[in-house]
């Protein structure tokens, strides 16, 4: 088949009646209008169809650049260009999209704990956006939400310094209203945070070598190749899906790897989408969540992430050069990534028994208990204690250094019980999952670390165990919300100051 009929194949599925995004001039409010394009998606199981199984892989993975920044007066200076771009997604075919110092998504930031750093953004993208570190520990002021916009053609700068575990985080936009489209179009990339014993644990390192950073991002296209959003109550109740996936902005990846370990870190910077990861005829060690490593590696089959979830597993390829792996989407059944076992291992890393120490869980030092009921009202009121956000009003307040209970419900809707899907991500800090539905046991192998965002399938209940250690300001507030994007969009968030 040939690139340009592999885009018509994927297409020939797709909304028929869907909105390109045009970059310049149109995101925001003049998007509206667009009819929504209905594949036959269930209430419930989202709509916008399932990812197509590809049966070739011809894209040579794309890994993106890592920065460390420049050292100026004992700061780290990230320079970091929002800018609009076009990518060539399928051999001949353009697509506008937004990018940071390209053309489709960013630089990894690599940043060590205990560095002073300063990310310095600049929005060229033809409307107002924000930056935020999702999973960075840091003063509200430097969060990147709502309360710190930037206007088109100016700047902002987050200055902190890192101090938190090892880990994975990411960046992305976190404009009111606009969040979903800016992702969509391409705006984040990921965070790697080192720690002196990150560095010294025997994992693989090799930055994309064996170690792989995978950004799992979910679209649809217009035959002409444009992304399309359709923009429809549809689409805010149940999602955005798209059926062709990209992998770090790659259609149809593969990548080269060596016979020895190899250590992928799995961002889903989708959407809506959730993803259940694993490699095809192969158990693999999970080592870390979104916010640390797990305490002792575990082997397991799939990983279950949803959108802005993290999970780093370790698999073992010794044995096998010669041969292909699949990591697969256990959701959809499509394979997502040809791994071809091609060279020899050049380094002999392994999996350490114990990878980190956390704070053990105390809970006669919880003080307070607060409840977050994630719910939706009606077509598009989507709330949490029935409320939908407001940039002006402080929800929560909460006292730094504090050990609270944070309840977390995801109420069904209505007399029809509507199954939704949501999940909970907290700015500031992390939280430890203490139980699902009211059993520790319920708790999943991937939320046993420190972790910022957490997943409820309908009905669920979780018990999250929060401390705000170091920053407080009165005026400034964090946000939480449901990181489905257009759930975010409409209103599912709320706001907590640490005082
Ligand atoms: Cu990933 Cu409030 O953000
Ligand atoms: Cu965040
Ligand atoms: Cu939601």
């Amino acid at each position: 088949m040939k690139r340009r009929d592999f885009l018509k194949s994927l297409v020939g599925v797709s909304a028929v009646a869907s909105v390109a995004i045009y970059a310049k001039g149109m995101m925001g409010g003049m998007m509206g209008g667009g009819m929504m394009g209905n594949r036959g998606g269930m209430m419930g199981r989202g709509f916008g169809g399932e990812l197509k199984d590809l049966s070739s892989f011809f894209n040579p993975l794309k890994i993106p650049e890592q920065i460390y920044g420049t050292l100026k007066g004992g700061v780290h200076h990230f320079d970091l260009k929002m800018q609009l771009g076009m990518s060539e997604f399928f051999k001949g075919v353009e697509t506008q999209t937004y990018g940071v110092n390209g053309s489709y998504l960013g630089p990894t930031i690599r940043l060590k704990v205990g560095q002073k750093v300063s990310l310095n953004w600049h929005n060229r993208i033809g409307n107002e956006a924000t930056m935020h570190g999702h999973g960075m520990h840091l003063p509200a002021s430097a969060d990147g939400t709502v309360h710190q916009t930037m206007r088109d053609g100016s700047s902002w700068s987050a200055k902190y310094l890192v101090k938190q575990e090892a880990c994975t985080n990411w960046y992305h936009p976190h404009t009111m209203d606009k969040t979903a489209t800016q992702v969509l179009m391409g705006l984040g990339g990921m965070i790697y945070i080192d720690d002196a014993h990150s560095l010294e644990l025997p994992l693989p390192k090799r930055y994309g070598v064996d170690d792989i950073p995978l950004v799992f991002q979910d679209r649809q296209f217009t035959k002409s190749g444009y992304f399309s959003y359709p923009r429809s109550m549809m689409t805010t109740m149940h999602g955005y899906r798209g059926d062709v996936l990209l992998v770090n902005g790659t259609v149809a990846p593969y990548m080269e790897a060596e016979a020895g370990l190899l250590r992928l870190r799995l961002l889903n910077a989708s959407n809506s989408r959730v993803y259940s990861f694993g490699v095809d005829g192969k158990v693999v060690k999970l080592i870390a969540g979104d916010n640390s490593f797990l305490e002792r590696a575990v082997n397991l089959n799939r990983v279950t992430l949803s959108p802005a979830e993290r999970a780093e597993v370790v698999v073992d390829l010794s044995g096998i050069q010669g041969k292909k792996v699949y990591l697969k989407d256990y959701q959809s059944g499509a394979k997502v990534l040809e791994i071809r076992v091609t060279k020899k291992a050049k380094v002999a890393s392994k999996v350490p028994a114990v990878l980190t120490k956390l704070e053990p869980v105390n809970l006669k030092k919880v003080v307070k208990r607060r409840k977050f009921t994630l719910s939706v009202a009606g077509p598009g009121r989507l709330l949490i204690n029935s409320k939908s956000m407001n940039p002006k009003r402080i929800d929560e307040v909460v006292k730094k250094g504090d050990y609270e209970i944070w309840e977390v419900y995801n109420e069904p809707m209505g007399m029809g019980m509507m199954r939704m899907v949501h999940n909970f991500h907290m700015h500031g800090g992390h939280f430890r999952v203490l139980s699902r539905n009211g059993s520790s046991k319920n708790v999943r192998a991937w939320e046993r670390g420190y972790k910022d965002t957490v997943m409820l399938e309908p009905s669920d209940r979780v018990e999250l165990l929060v401390r705000h250690t170091d920053y407080s300001d009165a005026k400034v507030p964090y946000m939480y919300h449901c990181h489905i994007l257009e759930h975010e969009d409409a209103g599912m968030m709320g706001q907590f100051t640490v005082v």
